[in-house]
């Protein structure tokens, strides 16, 4: 079966609109209405027109766009796709955090649970959390569940910053001689990288961003080749968008094996069936867009 024609005329019929992450595979990218960030993809979500919305992505952006889109129906195509980092805190733990740390403010990471969404004030992503840590007015500020993305914007701001020991086990286990090694092998090339790398990586990054910002960083650098510092899934649009430049990735198998998960089968299967739908409970719905949309006030 031609998979990704038969994809268009379902997605036509339902009237849906495919949303993939910047880190699915590239059939997934090629078919996807909108391709983005976790900050893009939200906003996206957030004004639709279309009746249904067909996230290519893992569990917690599904549970984001629900949230955000309450009327409409929102499709994970491969309901296995999670995001461990996601899962390293639960509504439960982060209550019992704060207890620890009265009068801080709560910021989440997007990579995260409604649950936990809904015991924070605000949430951020990587393309605008040094913007919403200096929104933020109390002088102690809870920041779950990546230490890593906590531990960077914390070069930003005199406030206190707690950190909570979650992390992206695949970009945690980039090491600076890893960087090393390539920046030997490779004394041009620039070294861009997500913030979700460990501190001692991002003190020797030339550039560091979310996934949409490694494009427009890249397309506009003089560099004629890089080493990433990211998912490979964004080597799709670099290469396609930089057809002179060479783009090296940090390590060989910097693979999110839950971003990989979801195929053009999945996509089409649960279109013909309108099946894999994530909805999120009322109660915990109505506390936790609130702190989305807090964040979606706020200029990237
Ligand atoms: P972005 O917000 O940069 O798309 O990152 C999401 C993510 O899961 C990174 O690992
Ligand atoms: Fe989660 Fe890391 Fe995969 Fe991003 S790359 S979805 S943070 S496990």
């Amino acid at each position: 079966m031609d998979y990704k024609a038969e994809i268009k005329k379902l997605a036509k019929e339902r009237d849906a609109v495919i949303l993939a992450h910047n880190y699915q595979i590239d059939d997934i990218q090629e078919i996807a209405d909108i391709v983005g960030d976790s900050l893009g993809l939200s906003i996206e979500a957030s004004k639709t027109n279309n009746k249904v919305i067909v996230f290519c992505g893992v569990h917690f952006m599904a549970e984001t766009a629900h949230m955000l889109a309450p009327e409409k129906t929102v499709l994970l195509p491969n309901l296995d796709a999670g995001c461990p980092m996601a899962d390293m805190i639960t509504g439960a733990k982060l209550r019992e955090f704060k207890a620890q740390h009265p009068g801080a403010t709560t910021i989440c990471y997007v990579n995260s649970t409604a649950e936990v969404k809904a015991e924070s004030d605000l949430c951020c992503t990587s393309g605008n959390a040094v913007n919403v840590i200096k929104s933020v007015d109390t002088d102690k500020i809870i920041f779950v569940p990546d230490k890593n993305l906590g531990h960077y914007v914390s070069r930003f701001t005199d406030k206190e910053i707690i950190l909570y020991p979650g992390f992206c086990p695949i970009h945690n286990r980039l090491t600076p001689k890893q960087i090393e090694k390539m920046k030997a092998k490779y004394p041009d090339a620039e070294f861009v990288a997500h913030p979700e790398c460990p501190p001692a990586v991002v003190d020797m990054a030339d550039h560091i961003c979310s996934t949409s910002g490694l494009y427009s960083y890249c397309k506009q650098s003089s560099a004629k080749q890089f080493i990433i510092g990211t998912e490979v899934g964004v080597g799709y649009r670099l290469r396609k968008e930089n057809p002179d430049k060479e783009f090296l990735f940090a390590y060989d198998s910097f693979i999110c094996k839950n971003m990989k998960k979801t195929t053009l089968k999945n996509v089409y299967d649960c279109l013909l069936n309108m099946s894999n739908e994530i909805t999120v409970d009322a109660e915990v719905s109505r506390k936790a867009v609130t702190c989305i949309e807090r964040m979606l006030a706020i200029p990237r």
